[in-house]
This record gives C-alpha cells, sequence and structure tokens, in this order.
C-alpha cells in the first residue's frame, strides 16, 4: 500500500528540489503516492491566495507534507488565511503555514560529509527549534515613527514540550547529550524560564547528558569545536539562525534537511530558503531536500528505503566528482540527482 503524502512544490528552486527528491524515491521504490496541495505562489496563480484553504485542509488530513521553499515578502506582508470560522493573518508564510498545521517543532540534522566539508566533516548534530512562539510571535508594534518593539514570548507548555521531543528524540536516535542554548544571563525571564523548564525535563531522563550554553558561546564553539554538540534545543530565533551557521560549517545550506513536527501532522523542508538568485538555473543543490525526503520517510517506517537514501548521498559526495556549484563543482541538479539514483541502485537494500 502507498503512503499518500501531501506536496507543496515551493517558490524559487522549490519545484527543481521537489522534482529530484521525487526521482530518488522513485529509484528506491519508496511505496509513496503525491497528493498536490499548491501553496505560495503557485497556489496565488491558481487559487488567488497564497495559503488556500483546501491545501491546509488536504495537509492536515493526510498528516504528512513534503514542502519546497517559499518566498517571503522582507518588509511588508503576512500571510492570510481564509477559514471557514474567519481570516487568520500570521507574520509570515512559512510561520502561518507551521501554524496552521499546528507544528510546533522544527528539526534541523546537520552533519559533514567527507571531504565536501572538510575540517567539519565529522560534524553531526542536530537543532531542535521551537517555533511556536519567542520573538517570531509577530506581536510588533511601532510606537511613533522612530521606533518599533517587538515582543519576545515564552511559556511553560511550549518549552517543555519542546524540551520533551529533544530528550525523546535522544533516546529513540541512540544520542548522548541534549544542550539547551540560550541568553538567559540578560534576558533572564523568557530565557530563564525556557532554560529552568529545559533542567526539569532533563531531570525525567537520567540516561542523557545535558547541559547549557548561551548563544553566543554556541555560535563560538560550534565553529571552533562542533563535535562538543550533539542534541541542541531552543527557541525559535536561535534555532534559525545557529541551523544556517552550521549548515554553513558544513559546507552548504543545500546539504541541511528538515522536518517540522506537531502531534497530528509532520511536514518535511529543506532548512534553506527559496534561493531566488539561482532559481530557474538548474544549480541547486538537490541533497537538502532529498535528505529531508529520507527523514519522512523515516517518520512513515520505511527505514529501509531512508537509510538507502542516505547511504547514496554520502557515497556520492564521498566520490566528490558530481557537485553542485555550492560544493565547488559544475554539475547540474540534474547530473547530481541522477548520480544519487544511481548510487541508490547499487545501495544493496
Ligand atoms: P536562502 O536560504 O534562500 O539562500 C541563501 C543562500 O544560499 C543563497 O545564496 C542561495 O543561492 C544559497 N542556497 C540556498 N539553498 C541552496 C541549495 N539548495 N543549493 C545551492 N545553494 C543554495 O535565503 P534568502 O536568499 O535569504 O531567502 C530567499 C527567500 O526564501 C526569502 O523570501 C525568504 O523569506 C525565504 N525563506 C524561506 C524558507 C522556507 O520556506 N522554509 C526558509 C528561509 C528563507
Amino acid at each position: 500500500m502507498k503512503h499518500p503524502v501531501a506536496l507543496a512544490a515551493g517558490d524559487g528552486i522549490g519545484p527543481e528540489l521537489v522534482e529530484a527528491c521525487q526521482e530518488v524515491f522513485q529509484a528506491v521504490g519508496a511505496p509513496v503516492e503525491w497528493v498536490e496541495t499548491p501553496v505560495g505562489r503557485s497556489a496565488v496563480a491558481r487559487f488567488g491566495e497564497e495559503l488556500p484553504w483546501s491545501s491546509l485542509e488536504t495537509m492536515k488530513e493526510l498528516g504528512v507534507v513534503l514542502k519546497g521553499p517559499l518566498i517571503a515578502e522582507r518588509l511588508s506582508g503576512g500571510a492570510i488565511v481564509r477559514a471557514p470560522n474567519g481570516t487568520r493573518v500570521h507574520p509570515s508564510i512559512n510561520n502561518g503555514l507551521r501554524r496552521e498545521l499546528d507544528l510546533y517543532c522544527n528539526l534541523r540534522p546537520v552533519r559533514g560529509f567527507a571531504p565536501v566539508s572538510g575540517w567539519y566533516s565529522s560534524m553531526d548534530l542536530v537543532i531542535v527549534r521551537e517555533v511556536t512562539e519567542d520573538i517570531y510571535s509577530g506581536i510588533e508594534r511601532s510606537i511613533g515613527e522612530d521606533c518599533a518593539e517587538a515582543v519576545k514570548r515564552i511559556t511553560r507548555q511550549a518549552s517543555r514540550r519542546i524540551a520533551q521531543f529533544a530528550f525523546e528524540y535522544a533516546v529513540r536516535y541512540g544520542r548522548r547529550r541534549v544542550t539547551a542554548v540560550h541568553k538567559a544571563n540578560v534576558l533572564h525571564k523568557t530565557d530563564g524560564l525556557f532554560l529552568q523548564c529545559v533542567r526539569e525535563v532533563a531531570a525525567s531522563y537520567p540516561g542523557i547528558a545535558s547541559d547549557d550554553r548561551m548563544v553566543d558561546a554556541a555560535s563560538y564553539y560550534m565553529v571552533k569545536d562542533p563535535a562538543a554538540f550533539d542534541v541542541l534545543v531552543m527557541p525559535n530565533q536561535y534555532g534559525d539562525i545557529l541551523s544556517d551557521l552550521a549548515a554553513g560549517l558544513a559546507g552548504s545550506l543545500g546539504l541541511a534537511p528538515g522536518a517540522n513536527f506537531g502531534e497530528k501532522t509532520a511536514m518535511f523542508e529543506a532548512a534553506h530558503g527559496a534561493a531566488p538568485d539561482i532559481a530557474g538555473k538548474g544549480i541547486a543543490n538537490p541533497i537538502s531536500l532529498i535528505l529531508s525526503g529520507a527523514l519522512l520517510l523515516d517518520h512513515l517506517g520505511e527505514r529501509e528505503a531512508a537509510d538507502r537514501i542516505r547511504l547514496a548521498v554520502e557515497l556520492v559526495l564521498a566520490e566528490a566528482r558530481v557537485l553542485t556549484p555550492d560544493l565547488g563543482g559544475s554539475a547540474t541538479t540534474r547530473q547530481l540527482t541522477q548520480a544519487i539514483c544511481l548510487a541508490c541502485e547499487k545501495v544493496a537494500a
């Protein structure tokens, strides 16, 4: 039986990456049936809105989504959702999607690959980012013309929930340490509450080591000694920034997969954005979304297919012959995808 999976190709390089991921799924015979659920610019073209209710309904019904990156306007905007019970406005399209699907955790495993990641080849860390609150709550206001402020909201419920996720993840995937990242020496009440919650939850997991780092020091150690980290749990904004930093250390955002989890729905997407600077050129690195696809297959219980994909990616990167320009090569998205598909066939299940 095939698993129905909602598919949103996204904007910019999104459609190119989604096509690559679908080809690799075919190469490993992943039993998935795609159900199109457009959001973003393609949805505007078809339905006149960015987040059509019909797409959101199907995503919720199927419970599993593969999504390409979406373009969010820089200085204006907000995403509007016309739900049957009223209209809601979210700070951005990605934020809106996560809120509408009730997703609270953004998981970003970032690892290095020999030889393309150089000194960072042995880096292997997992960022667990809370995505429902913090400074991205979208509670902002202007005070006159020369001042503006935003609210950083942290709650016990959301902090405990994300800490629980991080420790459960560590147990399930054989990780040894969970590090809380915060700035509780300045933000005593908000980050202080977050840290306190992580410590409380840590007490229920004696088999997993736990510690904490201030976000500035965490950035330093991530660059200097990434092996010091295993699983990291943090509020929304720090997770957003540190996951891109980690991807940069690994060599490219194009190597960084991601997943979002809620109680009922899971959405899989690359850690990066729509990369408008290279969109349509056929040179985007598809590995980020292909590895996000492997996380999706793990979630569906298709572990064998997921492991084959991961091994194939590792083999192709180890050979370092077919690399896209972000990794210093001159291969196209198609050539790298084909190399991964061939490697999938070689890698015995
Ligand atoms: P970006 O992540 O799209 O790109 C940053 C840099 O990384 C660019 O030079 C880009 O070419 C490169 N890059 C990203 N992915 C790559 C890949 N797979 N292969 C090779 N190079 C890659 O960040 P940017 O330019 O700030 O944002 C572009 C748009 O994406 C914005 O509208 C932003 O709001 C949106 N965005 C969407 C996200 C999502 O849908 N989850 C996440 C982050 C940004």
